[in-house]
């Protein structure tokens, strides 16, 4: 099928191979020697351990042809595997940092994105994702920053990192300012964080959209609430057994949150450090949940209605799905 992404980071989609020969070039010293010392490293107890090595992966990402790669990188990927729409995360808090300049970093993906446009119909929104374990200043700096230049780029804003610590409340002032100049909003929640956050980042924070959001489950009135208003959950399989959220696949709660009405959508997250991409994602549900096609579908069909896409344009995709539905029926 034609499908839609909807919670990948940019920075998680970084390749071992890349990695190593960003390091090299820049002369940055990284413990690791080879393509497998790194795939080694991708073995973690929880959301932070995963957090330390995907930092240490954005230190070697520096000038403008390094984030050009990384995103052209991502978008050959969406190519291969029919992700005919894609919203990414954009991080600028783990470069700036670095001495890294908001403009080498938009003008490397933005170089990818156009030539990935040109060159297979790509489609792209970009999510201005701020980090929930920096200050809430340093967060609204970026987002005017980004703002004053980029404000035709970003259509979203969102919140990521270490959530156990830093609830949503701490960013109230941050998505009022967001919101009034224009952007959408989404955010973590309910990954390592409780039931509460989820709802905390409806009613604090005005999200339209939860990333993650499983732990909503604790929850029976909210999962009510989430399937009465329609809200999307971007739910990440392989993240979630990874970064240990559900001990096995067999455990994930995916399908039942679907069969309660929920507007759940499965995406990769990082999907170089947890082990695949989208499709690898619905195999794995295939597999060890026994995902049918019709499941995959109305999941695949979400995630193209929860877009943040103009009308018109979710409209046009949306037909797309429809006709290679109808030449390729589900049996
Ligand atoms: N959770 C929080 N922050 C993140 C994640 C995640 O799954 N992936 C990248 N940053
Ligand atoms: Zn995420």
């Amino acid at each position: 099928m034609p499908k839609a992404e909807l919670h990948v980071h940019i920075d998680g989609t970084l390749q071992p191979s890349r990695l190593l020969d960003r390091a090299a070039k820049h002369g940055v010293d990284i413990p690791y020697r080879s393509v497998e010392d790194v795939e080694n490293a991708y073995d973690f107890d929880n959301l932070q351990s995963f957090l330390d090595l995907y930092y240490l992966g954005t230190g070697v990402i520096r000038d403008e042809e390094d984030f050009y790669l990384l995103m052209l990188d991502y978008l050959s990927a969406c190519r291969e595997q029919h992700i005919t729409h894609t919203e990414i995360m954009v991080e600028p808090q783990s470069y700036l940092p670095n001495g890294v300049a908001l403009e080498t970093l938009m003008s490397g993906f933005q170089r990818a994105i156009d030539e990935a446009k040109a060159g297979w119909g790509q489609s792209v929104v970009l999510i201005l994702s701020l980090l929930r374990h920096l200050p809430e200043a340093d967060g609204i700096e970026v987002l005017e920053q980004a703002h004053s230049t980029y404000s035709d780029r970003f259509v979203a804003i969102g919140l990521a990192s270490a959530e156990v610590g830093h609830p949503p409340d701490g960013f109230a002032g941050l998505y009022a300012r967001a919101r009034s100049l224009g952007y959408r909003a989404t955010a973590h929640a309910g990954e390592e964080g409780p039931a509460a956050f989820v709802t905390d980042s409806l009613d604090l924070l005005g999200v339209e959209r939860i990333d993650h959001g499983v732990r909503s489950a604790d929850d029976p009135a909210l999962i009510a609430r989430l399937a009465r208003e329609r809200i999307p959950l971007t739910v990440c399989p392989l993240s979630n057994v990874k970064l240990k959220v559900f001990e096995n696949m067999t455990d994930h709660n995916i399908l039942e949150l679907l069969d309660a009405g929920v507007r759940v959508t499965v995406n990769s997250d990082d999907p170089t450090y947890f082990g695949g991409f989208l499709n690898d994602n619905f195999i794995a549900l295939h597999e060890d949940l026994k995902l049918s096609r019709e499941q995959a579908t109305r999941l695949n069909r979400n995630a193209f209605e929860a877009s943040f896409l103009p009308e018109d344009v979710k409209a046009a995709l949306l037909a797309d799905l429809d006709r290679y539905l109808l030449e390729h029926p589900v049996r």
